[in-house]
């Protein structure tokens, strides 16, 4: 069967990876989670000394990118895939609130960017791959066969954020989740180099009403038409 490129684009936590990663091992596809690779750099700036709540030596990340490794690797199926930091699985780290905040403004450093987009485009290479992100269907792969932008209001991303962080157990208010969330938003739209927008000829879904199995079945429709050449 023919094997196409998916990109899925979107604000943060608009549920962008859940629909992905179901998409992904249903069509047998390698599953790319793109927040992941700029989250695992992001970490790696806070373990040296690179940013912190008042600094941030671009300089020292910029010279230190040649000394971070990244990897996924999959025990059965790739949406339970880790993301490796120099080796070491950092999954369960990256996706504190901390990271959280830092990694917005790790991701508007263009060399960051050229670095990650060049290994997104090699996962990417033979085909059958769903990737998530802000600038896939737009940077990464501008060719993909189906293009998906996903939105949803902030205050319902924000909800769905903050069950996601209790359940973790993360000692957290509400008001926090939705002022992170606004604010990744506003850099993530307005920086330079690659901003979230959605590609001109990406499909829209508005989830802010929309179950997961709905989600699911439309995307899969969509995709289905695309390998049929629709
Ligand atoms: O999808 P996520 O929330 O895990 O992504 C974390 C951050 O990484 C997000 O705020 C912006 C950045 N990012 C990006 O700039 N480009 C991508 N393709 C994916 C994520």
């Amino acid at each position: 069967m023919k094997k196409i490129t998916i990109a899925i684009d979107g604000y943060s936590s608009t549920g962008k990876s859940t629909v992905a990663k179901q998409l992904a091992d249903h069509l047998g596809y390698v599953y790319v989670d793109s927040g992941a690779m700029y989250r695992a750099v992001t970490l790696y700036a806070m373990q040296h000394d690179i940013i912190s709540k008042n600094h941030f030596d671009t300089l020292k990340l910029k010279q230190s990118l040649g000394s971070i490794d990244l990897k996924f690797k999959k025990e059965y199926v790739w949406s339970k895939a880790h993301i490796f930091l120099n080796e070491q699985d950092v999954e369960d780290k990256i996706r504190n609130l901390e990271v959280s905040e830092f990694v917005s403004p790790i991701a508007t450093i263009h060399e960051v960017r050229k670095k990650l987009v060049a290994q997104q485009q090699q996962m990417g290479l033979e085909k059958g791959v769903v990737m998530d992100g802000r600038d896939i269907g737009t940077v990464v792969f501008p060719n993909a066969e189906l293009k998906i932008f996903m939105n949803a209001s902030a205050q319902e991303r924000a909800q769905r954020r903050y069950k996601e962080l209790l359940e973790r157990s993360e000692n957290i208010q509400f008001d926090e989740v939705l002022k992170n969330i606004q604010e990744r938003d506003h850099i993530d739209t307005t920086r330079q180099d690659s901003p979230l927008v959605k590609a001109a000829d990406a499909i829209e879904i508005d989830n802010s009403e929309m179950n997961l199995e709905d989600q699911f079945h439309t995307v899969l429709q969509l995709a289905k038409d695309r390998i049929a050449g629709r």
